[in-house]
């Protein structure tokens, strides 16, 4: 899995790509590359590590040259070094993938038998070799990549360069996403269409089995079978495309930050001044739907964990969470009367788009819910409610995980209605309580100071444990999720009530436990479990309101004070302190906080 670009350009092509894998670095970070073929000559550098590594190598190694592909990589095959880094070269030809090879082994045997050997662990260089075997025998470069994609199981995004061909780039796509951008005498190829933005606006997409014949001229684009095709050439929005922090320190720190204005906005997109419900066509019955099927991976997953309990509590609708690498292998039955839901920040996870196909056609709708609305999850689906987060770089996801919920929570309150299920007045209610929202993400990030004390407390913690009940247990997910990812603490969530049925055995003055728990109903419940952790002697974080904390906080570590909320909303609201936390942690202990160990943002592989 990771980020590919190719450019038949006027200019210099290594700063064109280097900018172009910025935009892509969200999908890996192991090792950056880039090959070029200049005055006839193909050459390639590679650095391990980060961009910013290949950016230093560039400065003491140039690469000229106005044609070039290049590589951002998540290592699947192969540890990430600076042998295994793409571009990939065999003789002639330089190859870069997003993807698996999965048949490679089989094709590496046969390569051996003309005297082809391996230099890499990967699955990607079988692909340069295979084409090189097919040019030493006297193919052109052109049918040569053809007749290597013949041979290519798995998935793949690819594009080929060849020695001696400067106005020659093969591109090509099954299972992971393609775009192919037009300039003026330029021809671009990219993962999204956000790596080619400061390039070209006009952007086609190759469709699944497409492999494109491109020069400065353009693009000839063929079907598997080599039937020319044409693909619609769109202009593409892709809004101010940003990279900068806008003074905070990290990435994760300002999506934090920016919460309450990307919610306000998603709520302008969905809900009318009059408090009128407005989704995008086509236009779904939920008076007509028995079920609802919700598939996703990692933060989006605990969206949707969140959302069944508004579409079950508020809508009487029976909801069914799954994560996508689980279903998409389950074949679970869809029934009729079915709607099958799918979140995904990127809409281009591999599991999520796996499952969505697996759904297409036996459900009665396929909607998703999505933040990139060129992604392919949206383009596939028969309707893409979009998120209106804003590009999102940290990669542990924030802004768009409560922008997620928002949408969620809306399409629950237009279920509910239409079931029936929700008065006028109740729906104009919860109208009421989400756009109070913004203001009140607001004062919970007045917190913040706060929170970052706590925080420095938690750094030196080796487990910690999240309790949460109803709503509040997959946010309690979601808070140990982020403390994971970025700080590299061990962390679980359990539903509160679940603690006595094991984990409590972990429970020593050394665990320190948050407890998500605002004054809602179910209140008492949790606090009667706090005082379980803290007979313990847990060290319990309290995260609750005003009143929460004045009834319950005798005796507890810390506390963490949150603005009054309607117990619907609370899980969106309580989002931000779980943020915070693994924020503040993380900084604490010096870890990377946009780009932790071993993640990439979106994962385009199994
Ligand atoms: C990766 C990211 C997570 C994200 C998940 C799903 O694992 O690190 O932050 O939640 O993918 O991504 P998606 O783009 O489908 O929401």
């Amino acid at each position: 899995m990771c980020g590919i670009v190719g450019v038949l350009g006027n200019h210099e092509a290594a700063p064109i790509l280097v900018e172009a894998l910025k935009r892509l670095e969200y999908r890996g970070y192991d090792s950056a590359g880039i090959a070029t073929v200049n005055a006839g000559k193909l050459a390639r550098r590679r650095a391990v590590g980060k961009l910013v590594n290949l950016g230093d190598l560039l400065v003491h190694e140039p690469l000229a040259g106005k044609s070039g592909i290049g590589h951002t990589r998540w290592a699947t095959h192969g540890e990430p070094n600076a042998t295994n880094a793409h571009p990939h070269r065999s003789g002639p030809v330089a190859v870069v993938h997003n993807g698996i090879i999965e048949n490679f082994r089989e094709l590496r045997a046969e390569l051996a038998q003309h005297g082809l050997t391996p230099q890499t662990d990967t699955d990607t260089e079988t692909v340069a070799m295979l084409a090189q075997h097919f040019m030493d025998g006297g193919m052109s470069a052109t049918d040569a990549a053809i007749a290597t994609l013949g041979k290519l199981h798995g998935a793949f995004a690819l594009a080929f360069l060849f020695d001696g061909e400067e106005d020659l780039m093969i591109a090509a796509r099954k299972g992971s996403p393609l775009a192919i951008g037009y300039g003026d005498g330029e021809m671009f190829v990219g993962s999204d269409a956000i790596a080619l933005s400061p390039m070209t606006d006009r952007i086609s997409y190759l469709e699944e089995g497409d492999y494109a014949i491109l020069t400065r001229a353009g693009a000839s684009v063929f079907t598997a079978d080599g039937k020319a095709v044409d693909r619609e050439i769109r202009k593409i929005e892709v809004g101010a495309t940003r990279i900068d922090k806008a003074g905070h320190k990290h990435f994760m720190a300002k999506e934090i930050a920016e919460q309450p204005t990307v919610i306000a906005e998603t709520l302008a997109n969905y809900i009318s001044k009059s408090g009128e419900i407005r989704l995008p066509d086509p236009q779904i019955d939920f008076s007509k739907v028995d079920r609802i099927t919700m598939v996703a991976c990692g933060t989006a997953s605990l969206a949707c964990l969140t959302a069944k309990y508004w579409f079950e509590q508020i809508a009487r609708l029976p909801v069914e969470v799954d994560v996508a690498s689980e279903f998409r292998y389950r074949e679970p039955p869809i029934p009729a009367r079915s709607v099958s839901l799918f979140v995904s920040q990127s809409g281009e996870t591999a599991d999520t788009l796996a499952a969505l196909r697996y759904c297409a056609g036996k459900a009665d709708n396929i909607v998703s819910v999505v933040n990139v609305p060129e992604s392919s999850i949206a383009r596939e689906s028969d309707l893409a409610l979009p998120i209106y987060a804003g590009v999102e770089v940290g990669v542990a996801s924030t802004k768009a995980f409560t922008c997620q919920l928002t949408v969620l929570f809306v399409l629950a309150l237009k279920a509910a209605s239409q079931r029936g299920e929700l008065t006028d007045a109740q729906l104009q209610d919860h109208i009421a309580q989400l756009r109070r929202l913004p203001a009140l993400m607001a004062e919970a990030l007045d917190q913040n100071a706060k929170v970052k004390e706590t925080a420095r407390k938690l750094s030196s913690a080796r487990d910690v444990l999240f309790l949460g009940r109803g709503p509040l247990y997959p946010l309690a997910h979601e808070g140990a999720l982020k403390l994971k990812e970025i700080s590299y603490i061990h962390a679980e969530a359990y539903a509160s009530g679940e603690l006595k049925h094991g984990p409590i055995a972990l429970i020593d003055e050394n665990m320190p436990v948050v407890v998500m728990a605002p004054r809602d109903r179910l209140f008492d419940k949790t606090v009667s479990n706090m005082q379980e952790v803290m007979a313990r002697k847990g060290k319990v974080i309290l995260v609750s309101d005003r009143e929460g904390l004045s009834e319950a906080s005798i005796g507890v570590w810390d506390t963490i004070e949150m603005p009054d909320v309607s117990d619907a909303v609370a899980p969106i609201l309580y989002a931000i302190p779980a943020q915070l936390l693994a924020y503040h942690t993380a900084v604490a202990k010096g870890t990377d906080v946009d780009q932790p160990r071993n993640l990439a943002k979106s994962v385009t592989v199994e």
